[in-house]
């Protein structure tokens, strides 16, 4: 309740001494107003519940919500039944003294549902066993069995109980319920035989004929159809759509069951039942003398049977009336009206004794097995009907206010005298209230000799209401009754002022309905009945009981006052229902109903007397605690006593003296607008202190995170780190394994293969293979190769000539025609001159050109003269003159057969090649050389001795073209040849540091050969050859490689 005390504004307050104008009942209707629209429908009033019936179900009775309410505090929680039950339930265990739940209000107001719900709570939250469950299970399956005996359809409430109802809990000292007793009271017998319109009778019957096997119903003589038994139709409304008998039924015979019924009990009970219907339709016929006769022989039968009684005792006893007068006992005949009033009255006392019976039996059957055995505790359910004020008010109207008349008087006293306990307690000064004491009233009606009760029970059975002159008399006289009261009652009415409103009875029925009068003779024939439950509802001994038996309204008071008895040995706690509409609809708050209700519930004077004084009061503790946070010197710890710290606390507050009171153990508030203040105030304080905890809260929360983030972060590095020295580990270990083997390895590397040498050995293959991979040549000039280890020699040897076949391979696949010519001359070349001649080495670099004259150089009479010869050569040489030496200038032409001397454009000689014998030069580095012709012909001249700046290259073309390659001689110091006519010249060589040619005294040519080397002129190679990636240094290198080892290959390609 603390919690909500902030939303008193939009749902009102949930305590209705909070309310600031507390007198004003449109306030307290405002209020209940406010909280049903918004589905509350539980209200305090100090610790009284009021309830609205919502007329819709509400999430609010789940088994989540039980357990909310168990075992809190009272106002911790929003108001509900359940607190109330709880409440109770703890005040029984802890303080051992019974308890009770005052339930009342108006019919379908939702007192009975409320027992049923209180009822529910205790067998959901109470300690259970094997033994507690069966008590449980048979106190809730006891309600079905007495709604269907006692409850019917009214216009009010379709469920509507027709009986008052008190049940006791027993609660064992574990506080386990092991027992329960009911009291019943004033069942509406008449209901049996006669229903208003738009009611019916008892559920059961209906029920019964509903639901009712076949041959259930053949056996009781019974047909489906309702509209058969004029009891079941007075009412015109023999089915609801909103009542499904059929199902009900089978819940009603299963709770049978649960509660101990056998069969034979179903059965008794059922023919009862069905007896009811029979005799509701025993009709009767006047003889001639007026007596009334029976004329439906076939009912008889059935009620015979059914009953267990002679057929025709029982017919002869319906239109009979017995009278003992004088020890002598007068039979007389009755008339029509007189036998259907005593066939009524029959069954009106044959239902409403069975019904007493089955309370009877259950209440064996809930019955506690072991009193004594263990102490119990009581806790009192009291679901009774509220006061009732209609148009025409009878003798049930006038119970019913009777009994409540008593039940405010109680709830008045043990209110006032709790509050009055609880200041006295407290030590605060008690000052006392004024409020209505219905005493008065109370007394009127229940006063020996003087009451009405009384005045009843002395007037004549016979009497009518005309001879009520008595209470007339009586009640003109009161002192509550003036002048006006008088004059506006009617002849057969009387007014009771009860302490909800002004009641006006009417006498008329009042008597018949008092003495509830059933014949002697029917009841002799009860008496005999073989029906076990007929025979225990009728004793014998009200046969033979001179005394005359207590009418209706004693047997009420008694029973009353045995009820307040057992009240007021308890502690009670009060729910008091409110119907909020007549419509049974749900969310319809009718205003002038609700007013009706409060006012004659007596609420308002309930909300007077609790407010008489304080409007709050709470432990010191509870107080302070809840508004500690207020006060620095409270907040956060009060060291000291509580009391001293809501000293402190309300002084901070500033209260003011007449605000509030301090008791022993509680503080006692006397405004609600000073709690308010100080709820409000605290809802300020919640705020900056919501965000403070919410700081430490996410600080706390972060740090947490961070601890946890730190511990993961440590997990992770350990692991990290043992991951990483556990591989650095591995590592080094390996390592110095592998060091290990190398070491022994190498030791042992010159022994054959073997286990220690066997790693050592592969790895320097590997490596050295690998190395070899990394490095090898590039070209067939890289004459690098890395060492190989011993063991590899032979293969590396291997490897080196694939890897240079390979290189030469490639290489050669490259080259073009042109190229490969040339590297023919140069291959033939270097056969004729390499190591022979001492010039041969500078004319390697230099390329062999096709030719060195171009055709324009040479005459065209030279070309004419040719024919069809074709140059494929052509140099300009030196010839040296046969006799004297002498040097001209001429050109040297090769064709495919022939070599010719030109000077000019005069072909000197020509010289085919199958005349040329030989060439002759020498090993020096001159270029002179000698073609030498055959001299038989002719017309040769002899050898020529010629020059050519371009030797070798001149030499190889004419050899090749000539194909006197193996004709070439390289002479050392001279040469020898034919100038003609058998005569020979000579050539001495000889080195120098200056080329000289010229002829010597001795008439032989000398020739001194300057250093080796081309003229400077001729340095650089033509390249009019277009070789696309032929450089100079390629083709040195080439040369010399050709010359070194592939001359062979090449030559093959
Ligand atoms: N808390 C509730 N939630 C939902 N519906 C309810 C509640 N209380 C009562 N009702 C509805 O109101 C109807 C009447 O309730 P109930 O039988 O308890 O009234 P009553 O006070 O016992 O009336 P009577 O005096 O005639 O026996 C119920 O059948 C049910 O439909
Ligand atoms: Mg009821």
């Amino acid at each position: 309740m603390e919690s909500a005390l902030t939303a008193r504004d939009r749902v009102g307050v949930q305590d209705f001494v909070l309310l600031e104008n507390f007198t004003s009942e449109a306030a307290f209707i405002e209020n209940l107003r406010k909280r049903f629209k918004e589905n509350l429908i539980y209200t305090y009033i100090g610790s009284v519940l009021v309830s609205v019936n919502p007329y819709k179900e509400l999430e609010i009775y789940s088994k989540q919500h039980m357990e909310r309410y168990r075992g809190v505090s009272f106002y911790e929680v929003s108001p509900h039944l359940y607190a109330i039950a709880d409440n109770s339930y703890r005040s029984l265990r802890t303080e051992r003294k019974d308890q009770c739940i005052l339930i009342s209000g108006e019919s379908g107001a939702g007192k009975t549902e409320a027992t049923k719900k209180i009822l529910q709570y205790y067998a959901v939250t109470c300690p259970a066993s094997d033994q507690v469950e069966m008590v449980k299970d048979r106190l809730l399956q006891s309600n079905p069995v007495l709604e269907a005996f006692g409850n019917a359809k009214t216009l009010r409430n379709d469920n509507s109980s027709r009986f008052g109802k008190y049940m006791d809990v027993q609660f064992d000292y574990r506080g386990a319920p092991v027992g329960g007793h009911i009291l019943n009271y004033l069942l509406e017998k008449s209901r049996v035989v006669h229903q208003n319109h738009g009611e019916r009778n008892f559920h059961i019957f209906y029920q019964l004929l509903d639901g009712g096997e076949e041959e259930l119903l053949r056996r009781l003589g019974l047909e489906k159809n309702p509209q058969q038994y004029p009891y079941l139709v007075k009412g015109h409304c023999a089915r609801v759509s909103s009542i499904n008998d059929k199902n009900d039924w089978k819940v009603v015979r299963k709770a049978l069951s649960i509660i101990n019924f056998n069969d034979n009990d179903v059965e008794d009970l059922l023919s009862i039942v069905a007896s009811v219907l029979h005799l509701g339709n025993v009709q009767f016929a006047a003889d001639e003398q007026g007596n009334a006769q029976v004329t439906t022989e076939n009912q008889i039968k059935y009620l015979a049977r059914l009953l267990g009684v002679e057929g025709s005792i029982l017919r002869e006893a319906l239109i009979h009336k017995k009278i003992i007068a004088k020890g002598e006992e007068l039979v007389s005949p009755l008339n029509l009206e007189q036998a259907a009033y005593a066939r009524d009255a029959l069954a009106k006392a044959v239902y409403g004794r069975t019904f007493s019976w089955l309370v009877n039996k259950i209440n064996k059957s809930l019955s506690y097995k072991f009193p004594g055995w263990r102490s119990t505790t009581v806790l009192g359910l009291l679901d009774i009907y509220g006061f009732e004020v209609f148009q025409h008010n009878s003798f049930e109207q006038f119970c019913i206010n009777y009994c409540n008349e008593k039940l405010q008087q109680l709830f008045i006293e043990l209110t006032l005298k709790s509050e009055q306990e609880e200041y006295e307690s407290e030590g605060i000064a008690w000052e006392p209230v004024q409020y209505f004491d219905n005493k008065i009233i109370c007394d009127l009606v229940e006063e020996k000799f003087k009451g009405i009760i009384s005045i009843l029970v002395r007037a004549l059975p016979k009497a009518n209401s005309v001879s009520l002159q008595s209470l007339d008399f009586f009640l003109h006289r009161h002192k509550l009754a003036d002048q006006k009261t008088r004059k506006s009652l009617g002849r057969e009415e009387f007014r009771l002022l009860h302490y909800a409103g002004e009641v006006t009875y009417s006498v008329s029925g009042f008597l018949d309905k008092n003495n509830d009068l059933l014949f002697r003779n029917l009841k002799e024939t009860m008496c005999n009945s073989e029906n076990p439950i007929v025979n225990q509802c009728f004793e014998r001994t009200e046969l033979t009981d001179k005394k005359r038996p207590e009418t209706a309204a004693t047997q009420f008071k008694n029973s009353l006052s045995k009820l307040m008895e057992i009240l007021m040995s308890k502690e009670p706690s009060y729910i008091r229902c409110i119907k909020p509409n007549d419509s049974k609809q749900a969310g319809k708050f009718v205003e002038v109903l609700i007013r009706h209700q409060v006012k004659y519930l007596g609420l308002m004077e309930n909300l007077r007397v609790r407010r008489a004084g304080f409007a709050y009061r709470r432990k010191y503790e509870v107080f302070l605690q809840r508004y500690k946070s207020l006060c620095p010197e409270t907040w956060p710890v009060w060291d000291g006593r509580p009391h001293d710290g809501v000293a402190v606390l309300v002084k901070y507050l500033g209260y003011k003296q007449e605000e509030y009171k301090m008791g022993r153990t509680k503080i006692f508030i006397r405004f609600p607008k000073t709690l308010f203040a100080t709820e409000d105030a605290l809802e300020i304080r919640k705020q900056s202190l919501a965000t403070k905890i919410q700081a430490a809260w996410r600080g706390f929360h972060q740090r947490q995170k961070f601890q946890h983030m730190k511990h993961s972060a440590i997990t992770i590095q350990s692991w990290w780190r043992g991951t990483l020295g556990r591989r650095k580990a591995a590592k080094k270990k390996w390592a110095v394994e592998t060091i290990r083997r190398f070491i022994k390895g190498f030791i042992y590397r010159n022994y054959p293969r073997c286990a220690e040498n066997e790693y050592f050995l592969d790895y320097i293959r590997y490596s050295f293979l690998m190395s070899l991979k990394r490095n090898l040549p590039r070209n067939v000039l890289d004459k690098s190769w890395p060492t190989p280890p011993p063991s590899l020699c032979e293969a590396s040897q291997l490897l080196r000539q694939l890897c240079m076949q390979n290189m030469v391979w490639r290489y050669c696949k490259r080259i073009n025609p042109e190229w490969k010519q040339q590297l023919d001359q140069k291959v033939i070349a270097s056969e004729i001159f390499k190591d022979k001649k001492d010039n041969y080495p500078q004319s390697v670099p230099r390329l062999f050109l096709d030719t060195r004259l171009v055709h324009e150089d040479i005459n065209a009479k030279v070309l004419q003269a040719l024919g069809s010869e074709t140059i494929k050569y052509a140099v300009p040489v030196i010839k040296y003159d046969r006799k004297g030496y002498k040097a001209r200038a001429r050109q040297l032409l090769l064709t495919q057969t022939a070599v010719f001397i030109v000077e000019e454009a005069k072909i000197k000689q020509r010289i085919d090649y199958a005349n040329l014998t030989g060439i002759s030069v020498s090993s020096l580095s001159d270029n002179l050389f000698v073609l030498h012709v055959h001299c038989e012909d002719n017309k040769q001249k002899g050898d020529v001795v010629l020059q050519s700046d371009h030797a070798i290259e001149t030499l190889t073309k004419m050899a090749m073209s000539a194909d006197k390659v193996d004709n070439v001689n390289i002479n050392q110091g001279s040469i020898k040849f034919t100038v003609g006519q058998g005569k020979e010249g000579i050539i001495d060589f000889t080195s120098g540091s200056e080329l000289l040619i010229a002829k010597a005294k001795n008439g032989h040519l000398t020739v001194v050969s300057g250093p080796s080397g081309f003229p400077p002129h001729l340095c650089s190679p033509s390249s009019h050859l277009q070789a696309q990636d032929c450089s100079v240094s390629c083709v040195t290198a080439l040369s010399s490689w050709i010359q070194n080892s592939y001359i062979t290959f090449i030559g093959s390609i």
